[in-house]
């Protein structure tokens, strides 16, 4: 008895109990957080922002491109999303005559609206749960295969019934919960999108990789497109006759003051988190992964800075390979330190001891729960090994440009080797190629990739198992012992390899055929990338995959037993770049010991960051400058500041950038554009005191638009309440 007490009370300490302000939550089930949320200033309701009606907030919201959300802002399908979200149409739309991402771009009317090839946007028409369809026919204890046939083919026809609605839209099936849960997502997706307006990238990129991630923050990231459709109002592919869509509903925009405490809610599509993984998966994140990819992209980030504060061609061509790679690496540092601040593996452990002693109170739990955990950490350790060199087939091996060059013409060499492989496809496969390194070497320094590479090579060798090393690696660490003797190593590679030879490599494909393939094959650099990934492929990837599989199943009942053992529970899944809804309150943070972050920075913060004449990230146009100095700020300042940014406890990651930022009122006060550093955990454990999303002020982008770019009658379709 007094065991059994003890147990209770355990657990109920212990329970993943709801934090303030964490939560994805799936707007067709807001419902249960609408008390909550009223409590903390919301006005409205549950059908507000989700209902079939067609008229619910969800309808302004798109899935914008690849990965990132906007909204719609006018009824005439005007939208507005982040920068950094539109930056690679805004790029591929830009040139040395017409230079966007330098001057920016303001369409003066529809006509001048540019359209951006391959960017499409998705509406959630409706989401179901399809659980109980999906899992009808699969027999109780049945294989993992038998059952992932069984809902492949459950979610097909769900899949094709949509089909046959008559209207077209797109639609998928995706696990929740591990697959506790299955729901099927129905989309509206349109794929003739157009640039209406962007800041330049001193505004839109302001702080750069210097400020990513930081708070205080200052950047004006945004950039508004249109959606246009057929005269119908429907989807179709670009055409000048389309016409600006319709949207079921729009967002109104509030240029109240934003204040400390105000309600707010992120709604958007939050890309992929993590809440479940267990102590040892901690672990592994923390002491291995991340500190092995943090030290590859240092050693990557120090030849790229060498080169790129040397040689400005270069430092262009490398401009966006730079961002992305130190996007990551800073990203997992701040989640290194967080997760370790917080504990996170200890505590975990806690949970986990706590869940075993549940789990083994009774039979009918022993016989479903009890052997969970023991499983999952002996796969574990099995895992670990493993995980380090699928890290450094990524990281190391994959950061090597030539390496993955050499990757993107496996398809051509594997096909023309195969007299089965028809004329048609032959070519098909080798424009493709061509087009590929094209691409390819109009960003590409070979002086750069060939330290990346002898670095690469040799941090390889001294970290992995010699079990893992391809012949080919052998022989070259026989003679490689010093830094000096991997360079000459790499150097010779690339200057005996065709891939070297830009004009040699076109000529090369012009004609590719089952000889030319041979040929290939004996090139040092493709024979590099084959040795490896012969070695890979079934020493690493595949067991690698099958360990994870067979850690899926088994945390797909572990999180069914948590969600037993704490019934009380209102959880939420995790993250799978499908809409949710978090919210929270506008709150400013103590990072450290010392310093206290203010929730607002404004104008006034740009110009002290540009009298920093060193950090070229804050460079700004002069005009905007001048603005601030002349206090010329239109009817957008309040007490006399431009308001730039603000942060707030919203519960986001990936995905959720150009996320709508709404107030109680349901209007868009902001546009999400990222978390603060000390926040990055929170896709493993979520911490009120420091996860804070940091959010671009509305004002300040109808500041930017009106004051700055002279762009004042886009103002005019939009509806601004105050
Ligand atoms: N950290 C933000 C995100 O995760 C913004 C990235 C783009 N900006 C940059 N300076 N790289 O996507
Ligand atoms: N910038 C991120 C994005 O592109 C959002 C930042 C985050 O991970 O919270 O979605």
């Amino acid at each position: 008895m007094k065991r059994l007490l003890i147990l209770i009370f355990a657990v109920a300490m212990l329970a993943p109990r709801l934090r303030a302000d964490e939560g994805m939550w799936i707007p067709m089930l807001i419902g249960k957080n609408i008390d909550d949320m009223r409590k903390n200033g919301f006005k409205l309701t549950a059908e507000d922002l989700y209902s079939l009606n067609g008229n619910s907030l969800k309808d302004a919201i798109v899935l914008f491109g690849r990965g990132c959300t906007g909204e719609l802002i006018s009824n005439q399908g005007l939208l507005i999303t982040n920068y950094h979200c539109g930056y690679s149409p805004i790029q591929a739309l830009s040139s040395v005559e017409h230079d966007y991402l330098s001057n920016g771009f303001w369409a003066a009317n529809k006509s001048e609206e540019l359209p951006c090839q391959g960017l499409s946007v998705k509406f959630l028409v409706r989401m179901e749960d399809v659980t109980e369809r999906v899992l009808r026919e699969v027999p109780r204890g049945s294989a993992e295969s038998v059952r992932l046939k069984l809902v492949n083919k459950a979610s097909q026809e769900l899949i094709d019934a949509v089909q046959k609605e008559g209207v077209v839209y797109t639609a998928q099936v995706k696990p929740l919960y591990y697959g506790n849960q299955y729901y099927l997502y129905v989309y509206q997706e349109f794929t003739d999108v157009r640039l209406v307006g962007t800041p330049p990238e001193s505004i839109g990129k302001f702080g750069g990789d210097t400020d990513n991630w930081v708070w205080p923050r200052h950047t004006g990231d945004f950039s508004m497109f249109r959606i246009y459709a057929n005269a119908k109002n429907e989807p179709a592919d670009y055409s000048p006759s389309n016409v600006p869509y319709t949207p079921k509903r729009f967002l109104k925009i509030s240029t109240q003051e934003v204040k400390e405490n105000d309600f707010t809610l992120v709604y958007g599509f939050p890309g992929t988190t993590r809440q479940f993984i267990t102590s040892d998966a901690v672990d592994l994140l923390v002491q291995q992964s991340n500190q092995h990819k943090i030290n590859l992209r240092n050693i990557r980030l120090s030849i790229f800075d060498r080169y790129m504060s040397q040689n400005d061609t270069i430092r262009i061509r490398y401009a966006s390979k730079h961002a992305s790679v130190a996007n990551a690496w800073k990203k997992w540092i701040g989640e290194t330190i967080g997760l370790n601040r917080l504990n996170a593996a200890a505590l975990k452990r806690e949970q986990e001891t706590m869940f075993q002693s549940w789990a083994e109170s009774n039979s009918e739990r022993r016989s479903r729960y009890a052997a969970l955990l023991p499983a999952m950490h002996s796969l574990h350790q099995q895992l670990t090994p493993l995980s380090l060199v699928y890290d450094y087939r990524q990281e190391a091996i994959n950061a090597v440009e030539m390496l993955q060059l050499a990757s993107r013409l496996d398809a051509l060499v594997y096909k023309s080797l195969n007299p089965a492989t028809k004329a048609d496809e032959m070519k098909r496969l080798r424009e493709r190629a061509k087009r590929s390194v094209r691409q390819f070497y109009k960003d590409y320094s070979f002086n750069v990739d060939v330290e990346v590479c002898a670095a690469m090579l040799s941090t390889y060798a001294a970290q992995i198992p010699t079990e893992f090393h391809p012949d080919v690696l052998m022989q070259v660490e026989q003679h490689c012992k010093t830094p000096d003797d991997w360079m000459r190593f790499a150097v010779e590679l690339y200057s005996q390899s065709v891939f070297a030879d830009t004009l040699g490599i076109m000529t090369l494909l012009s004609d590719f055929d089952s000889t030319t393939a041979k040929h290939l094959l004996t090139d040092p650099v493709y024979r590099l990338h084959r040795d490896f990934e012969a070695m890979f492929e079934p020493k690493v990837v595949r067991p690698y995959y099958g360990i994870q599989d067979s850690l899926q199943l088994l945390y797909r009942g572990y999180v069914a037993g948590l969600m037993e053992l704490h019934s009380d529970k209102n959880f939420y899944p995790d993250a799978n770049l499908t809409l949710r809804i978090t919210y929270g309150r506008v709150k400013g943070f103590e990072p450290k010991d010392g310093v206290v972050y203010a929730p607002f920075t404004t104008l006034d913060g740009v110009a002290e960051k540009a009298a920093m004449l060193d950090v070229s990230d804050y460079r700004v146009p002069a005009r905007l400058l001048e603005l601030h100095k002349n206090k010329d700020y239109g009817p957008y300042a309040v007490n006399g500041k431009i308001p730039v940014a603000f942060i707030a406890a919203n519960h986001t990651t990936g995905g959720n950038s150009g996320s709508p930022i709404l107030n109680a009122e349901g209007h868009l006060i902001g546009l999400n554009f990222d978390r603060c550093w000390e926040s990055t955990m929170s896709d493993v454990m979520y911490d009120p005191n420091y996860c804070r999303n940091i959010s671009l002020d509305i004002r300040y982008v109808l500041f930017i638009i009106d004051k700055y770019a002279q762009a004042g009658y886009l103002l005019s379709e939009m509806e601004i309440v105050n």
